[in-house]
């Protein structure tokens, strides 16, 4: 297998840190809507994520899956790793690609309900919309810990 340049994994790596803290903000900006709920909720704020949440998500997911993940598997195939078998070498990225299936199922409901909390016309309480958010950003912020843990692993070991 061709090895990666360490310059260019570094280049790959400093990108997803810039597509990670977007999705964090995206995370603090859900959670801030989320602790509102129930009270003086910010609608211009709902629109506005709305608009943002599957453009930032479908960016991140496209970077991760076409640059990210392949950088990956590439510089840890240059770990000597011949005792361990294919499946178990890749599964956490396997287990990644999977949770942002689920995140993109989510996603589309997240969005549905802050254009109803934009528009004032929410169809399900307050609560309930508050699962749904915290639902999201929880497994988000899990999901890009996993990832920087995924990563910081792979980079010491190059
Ligand atoms: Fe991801």
């Amino acid at each position: 297998m061709p090895s990666m340049p360490e310059n260019e994994l570094t280049h790959i790596l400093t990108r997803f840190e810039r597509v990670c803290v977007v999705q964090l903000n995206l995370c603090k900006e859900l959670e801030n809507i989320a602790d509102s709920l129930g009270g003086q909720v910010d609608r211009h704020q709902c629109a506005l994520m709305a608009s943002e949440l599957e453009r930032v998500m479908d960016n991140a997911h496209d970077f991760e899956k076409k640059t990210l993940f392949p950088a990956l598997k590439q510089a840890m195939g240059m770990q000597d790793v011949a005792q361990i078998n294919p499946s178990e070498k890749f599964g956490f990225l396997t287990q990644l690609e999977s949770e942002h299936e689920d995140d993109v199922g989510l996603a589309g409901e997240v969005v549905e309900a802050l254009n109803q909390l934009a528009d004032d016309s929410a169809k399900i309480s307050p609560d309930a919309i508050g699962y749904l958010l915290r639902g999201f950003f929880v497994g988000l912020r899990r999901h890009l810990a996993l990832e920087g843990q995924v990563l910081r692993n792979a980079t010491t070991k190059i």
